[in-house]
């Protein structure tokens, strides 16, 4: 079996947030199922200076009007495909937007560049499967569909909020016939979508969670595809997300002063002083709280704001690592000012840092209003940092609450709570600190946490036998 990956992220060459990961995992997680992955990445700056020794295997002379090469190399021993279209993807800036945040005014074509190289590879190369993730690849399967290839296609929606919405007038410029500019195609709410195009047209859609594609059948989650994706029930599958071993176990993580396992549990406290240090924190008996994370309207970050003047009233402390939002940025910079020594915050983008948090902090805290899948509480679960995290998504599939019935089972893996409110997080964050209060049964639910299996086994077999039965479909 060999399936295209496309996405627009894929760690460790390329990385805003979750997607990458997952992106950058597949490939490892579905070689024991049989699967080839080939991934194909757009050509940013830091894609092709870590692309040791890449070939040309393929010239568009006008993709979407521009120049193209098609380069391969490898990742993580797996194929890679770049697809080097200097006036698309060669600028300085994020990969969706300028510095200032403002989206690149030309977003709609750079993405369908990439999913029109995708399907031309697919079809060209005899893929067996073309698996888009997001928007930003969701087109490659809307033109297979137009191009009337056989090949099958599967979407995985990482995150429905993003959902690539366009002006009507780029519709000429994409290639298709007139008759794609329908309420089944990509047209959408009277311009084009591009996830909408891609999720009328896969052969499978997946999803991140499997709570996650109950909640994305209601507008409240759906954010206008709900109908869409209602009428494709029959296509729709939560595929929850696995994490890598080889990246996040704090047996082996490079980026631990001290390593440890759940028999070691009491070496984390030099992970926990050198994150008192970076942080400026006093030392205390109370928890501290960790949280790593985009900091925006759908992490809950703006209720977290509120609640943490109570939380350093009952005894807490926080270290925080994020960037987003300049407003959230400021509150927090300005709850640092209020509570020296008990909350310390760095703005920025750390990956190093973001693995010490896990391994030295005794909580991390996820309020998320919608969490697809989230990783956060899968590292905090391997790495004994207790997730505390808003009941939704896949949040809600992977973390056990610590009620009496769990507590007493032995069974209970993290805190959950439900509406995201200052006074239901306020609550959470007592019941935590309450727990942690009592060492013997903090630690039975760090080693439950720690011993719970989401290394990508499962996952991987479910994606391997997704794709099996879409080529046995015809
Ligand atoms: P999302 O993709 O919605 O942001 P996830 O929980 O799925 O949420 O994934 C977030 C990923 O990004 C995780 O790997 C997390 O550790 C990482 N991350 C988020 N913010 C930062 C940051 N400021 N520094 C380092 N890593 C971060
Ligand atoms: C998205 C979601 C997140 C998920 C990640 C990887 O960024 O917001 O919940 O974990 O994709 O699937």
């Amino acid at each position: 079996m060999r399936v295209l990956s496309v996405a627009s992220e894929a760690y460790p060459l390329v990385k805003t947030g979750g997607l990458a990961d997952v992106v950058g995992a597949l490939p490892a997680a579905l070689a024991p199922h049989g699967v080839e992955t080939t991934t194909l990445l757009p050509g940013y700056p830091s894609v092709g200076a870590q692309v040791k020794r890449a070939k040309i295997v393929h010239r568009w002379p006008k993709l979407l009007g521009v120049e193209a090469r098609l380069l391969k190399g490898e990742i993580g021993g797996h194929p890679l495909l770049v697809l080097d279209a200097p006036k698309l993807f060669a600028r300085e800036g994020g990969l969706y937007g300028d510095a200032m945040g403002r989206d690149w005014p030309d977003n709609w074509r750079r993405f369908a560049a990439l999913a029109r190289a995708a399907a031309d590879i697919a079809i060209g190369s005899r893929f067996d499967i073309l698996h888009a993730h997001d928007w930003q690849a969701a087109m490659a399967p809307a033109y297979l569909r137009y191009d009337r290839a056989t090949t099958k296609s599967v979407v995985t929606i990482h995150n429905i909020a993003f959902q690539g919405r366009f002006e009507a007038s780029v519709f000429g410029e994409l290639g298709l016939p007139a008759s794609a500019f329908a309420l089944d195609g990509v047209e959408y709410f009277g311009g084009v979508g591009f996830l909408k195009a891609g999720l009328a047209a896969a052969s499978a859609i997946t999803t991140v969670s499997p709570t996650y594609a109950t909640e994305i059948l209601v507008a409240e989650y759906g954010m206008g595809l709900e109908g869409l994706i209602a009428a494709r029930e029959d296509r729709l599958t939560g595929i929850v997300n696995g994490i890598d071993p080889a990246i996040w176990d704090p047996e082996t993580d490079a980026a631990l002063p001290a390593r440890y396992t759940a028999r070691t549990l009491a070496k984390r406290r030099a992970n926990k002083r050198a994150v008192e240090a970076q942080f400026a924190l006093d030392r205390s008996d109370g928890p501290l709280f960790t949280v790593v994370s985009r900091l925006t309207w759908q992490k809950g970050m703006d209720v977290l704001v509120e609640c943490l003047d109570a939380l350093v009233a009952m005894g807490g402390r926080l270290a925080l690592l994020g960037s987003g939002d300049a407003g959230l940025e400021a509150a927090f910079h300005g709850a640092a000012a209020r509570h020296p020594g008990r909350i310390g915050v760095r703005i920025g983008y750390d990956e190093a840092l973001s693995h010490l948090l896990q391994g030295g902090a005794d909580a991390i805290l996820i309020p998320s209003r919608f969490e697809p899948c989230g990783l956060t509480q899968l590292y905090g679960l391997a790495y004994g940092c207790v997730p505390v995290v808003a009941r939704t998504g896949g949040l809600a599939d992977t973390v056990i609450d610590a009620n009496e019935a769990a507590l007493a089972a032995g069974v209970a893996t993290g805190v959950q709570f439900d509406g995201v409110t200052a006074a239901s997080l306020t609550r959470a964050i007592r019941r935590t600190i309450a727990l942690h209060a009592s060492p013997g049964c903090w630690q039975t639910i760090q080693r439950s946490g720690m011993r719970a299996d989401f290394s990508w086994g499962t996952s991987g077999a479910r994606y391997a036998r997704l794709y099996s039965d879409l080529t046995r479909d015809s």
